[in-house]
């Protein structure tokens, strides 16, 4: 028989989140949205050629119109000289060049005139000689208008589109996570506190829906940027290129150092707010215990000592970015003092023009932005990277009860005629069986009680009928065929199981008891109630059966939620009656109702009736007494009595 390792998905196993893996995982979900990907990635390198445009644009303003650099050709005086170049062919600039003969060279259809000359000209007719370049200003200006706008309007479509497929993705994953969740058996969720499925489908997956709206297609935007403004950069000049650039390698180190210690960082304060929320989960759960045996400054002392780890983890990260953030900001400085230094002598050697040197400035400010980012993208990453591990690590989860392929599967029989249990023996954990060679026969009608001290296996056994786990050795038989040559489906539309703290959900009673029949008429709907001896009760709500039961139905006490639940067996109307008595104390005169409701309930079916009141057992044709996971006695009520056995000792002890 195969032994399942449990899967218990703590946070302490995880962190080594591998990366690329993870993405890969994820493809799936992306796969149906990859022609929308491709169109915001397109978008994307838009939107980075539009910001790579902005600077270029002024580049060119600059150099061409405002301070236009034509240098002196002839170079018969000693020193270069920057001039204007004027159109002759404009009458009121030949007018202008004919006033001042001495400042300008006319050479055909052009005239020169160097800038000094041309400063000591009316600021009137310096604006008249520059009116082409204005106009080319203005051309310039309109150009960097259109491209913000265009750069607005794609990066709102690219940005809806992103948001659209993160949420669907996550829309997908979800459902997928919920069904996957459904169909797992009930083991795995004795082993996986409610709190952190939850998380899983909630949090984890916002998490993830964070990293592919914010990161990858960011991520995507930066490398696209930072490559383009290398690209631009060094074919303007390479010099000045090289001279910016020097630092990086050093920068590139130093991001590699932060991300393994951010990472370090990161894990430490994930293993403390599960920690964290563990505790919580468990103080929220066991709050009556904690306040009755008056441990809440213990208590509170526990949490003191996580909540004062958590934060010292928390600083830790912080000082991780309190240092990269202003590191960046200092190298970035540093670039600039270079390029300010080594563009300024340049400049002034006139090897490069002032738009050169202005591009690089705003380019540098712009490649230093994404790498300032990557700090907080990196958090999100991690984040999201941990988050999809522990989705797929679910995901990935298959412990499941085989079902029969479909070719080889019984079809259930209309009649319940016996139920065997041949040689079962069953355990949670391995090599500790709870159930040891459980051999017991029950014919079709028959109703069997199960007696047996607490923890003896009676629950267990219960679980292993209804098919929420299968026996180690051995075999469950329903009229001599396996139950696992069944669909488990098959199986439990013929079985009611009265548990023995019955789950109410936080819907109406109406919901609670017939969950799959909304047209049920109230005749019937009166007689169920009345069979469970509900009826009472239940006109005492303040909405009679359309009354809504708070989460758990921890509103009515567990003799009415047995009451309720026996309601909801009978509306199934089941061919097997299965009926764990609560242990809880219940009052007799409760007792009595949940015990004729229970007859009511049995009436021609066959049930196994869990009973912890031996006046319960008594109604039964024959009665199982279990002690440590075996049957040791079997019988009458009478035969049992007269055995003076240990059937006989429980009946002198309950009096
Ligand atoms: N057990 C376990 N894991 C579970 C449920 C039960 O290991 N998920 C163990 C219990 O510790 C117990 C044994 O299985 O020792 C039998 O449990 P159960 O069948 O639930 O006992 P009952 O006879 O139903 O006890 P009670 O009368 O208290 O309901
Ligand atoms: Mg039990």
């Amino acid at each position: 028989m195969q032994k399942h390792t449990d899967t218990v998905f703590s946070e302490k196993s995880l962190g080594q989140a591998r990366d690329v893996r993870m993405l890969r995982r994820l493809y799936p979900f992306i796969h149906p949205y990859r022609l929308l990907l491709l169109v915001t990635v397109l978008l994307m390198i838009c939107i980075t050629a539009f910001e790579l445009a902005i600077p270029y644009v002024t580049k060119i303003a600059i150099d061409n119109y405002i301070v236009p650099g034509h240098r002196q050709e002839d170079r018969q005086t000693e020193q270069a000289e920057r001039y204007l170049k004027v159109d002759l062919s404009d009458p009121d600039v030949r007018d202008i060049v004919s006033a001042y003969p001495e400042k300008f060279r006319v050479s055909a259809d052009t005239a020169k005139i160097g800038y000094k000359p041309l400063s000591e000209l009316p600021p009137d007719t310096i604006a008249r000689l520059r009116r082409p370049d204005m106009t080319g200003v203005s051309y310039a200006a309109v150009a960097l208008l259109v491209i913000i706008f265009l750069n607005f309007a794609v990066n709102f479509i690219q940005v809806m589109m992103m948001e659209y497929i993160g949420q669907q993705v996550m829309h997908d994953l979800r459902m997928k996570l919920f069904s996957h969740i459904q169909t797992l058996c009930v083991r795995f969720f004795t082993h996986n506190p409610v709190g952190r499925l939850v998380t899983r489908v909630t949090n984890d997956i916002q998490n993830m829906h964070e990293m592919l709206t914010s990161v990858i297609i960011f991520v995507m935007k930066d490398i696209f940027l930072l490559a383009g403004i290398t690209i631009v950069l060094f074919s303007i000049d390479w010099q000045l290129s090289l001279a910016a650039y020097v630092l990086f390698p050093f920068v590139f180190y130093v991001a590699a150092k932060f991300a393994g210690a951010a990472r370090e960082a990161f894990r430490t304060l994930r293993i403390k707010i599960a920690e964290i929320n563990s505790h919580f989960s468990e103080t929220i759960g066991g709050m009556s215990v904690i306040q009755l045996f008056r441990q809440e400054s213990a208590n509170f002392d526990t949490f003191k000592r996580l909540n004062h780890e958590y934060f010292s983890a928390g600083m830790q990260q912080i000082t991780v970015f309190a240092i990269f953030m202003p590191f960046i900001e200092l190298v970035s400085s540093v670039v600039l003092a270079v390029v300010i230094f080594y563009g300024g002598g340049s400049l002034m050697a006139e090897r490069i023009t002032l738009g050169t040197l202005v591009v690089f400035i705003s380019y540098l400010r712009m490649f230093f932005r994404p790498i300032r980012d990557i700090a907080e993208k990196y958090n999100i990453t991690l984040n999201a990277l941990s988050s999809a591990e522990r989705i797929f690590l679910i995901l990935g989860e298959n412990d499941r009860l085989p079902e029969p392929a479909s070719k080889e599967r019984f079809n259930m029989p209309e009649k319940i005629t016996s139920i065997t249990l041949d040689h079962v023996t069953f355990s949670y954990v391995a090599e500790e069986p709870v159930l040891k060679d459980i051999s017991l026969d029950i014919r079709g009608g028959e109703t069997i009680a199960v007696v047996g001290p607490t923890g003896a296996g009676k629950t267990s056994l219960i679980n292993l009928i209804t098919r929420f786990y299968d026996p180690d050795e051995g075999a469950i038989r329903i009229n001599g065929t396996d139950i696992r040559q069944f669909s488990i489906s098959d199986v439990r539309s013929k079985i009611a199981l009265v548990m023995q703290d019955p789950f109410l959900f936080s819907a109406s009673i109406r919901e609670n008891i017939f969950p799959d029949r909304p047209d049920i008429g109230e005749k019937e709907i009166e007689s169920i109630l009345e069979n469970a001896n509900c009826r009472q009760f239940i006109n005492r709500l303040p909405h009679g059966i359309d009354t809504r039961l708070s989460e758990g139905g921890i509103s009515l006490s567990s003799g009415q939620r047995q009451l309720i639940s026996i309601a909801r067996a009978l509306a199934h109307d089941p061919e097997l009656i299965i009926f764990d008595e609560a242990t809880s104390y219940i009052d007799s005169e409760t007792e009595q109702e949940i015990q004729t409701a229970l007859m009511n309930l049995m009436q021609s079916r066959t049930a196994i009736i869990i009973a912890h009141r031996l006046s319960t057992a008594r109604i039964a044709d024959r009665i199982i007494v279990i002690n440590h996971g075996r049957i040791i006695e079997a019988g009458t009520h009478d035969a049992l009595i007269r055995q003076n056995g240990f059937y006989h000792r429980l009946y002198q002890l309950q009096g």
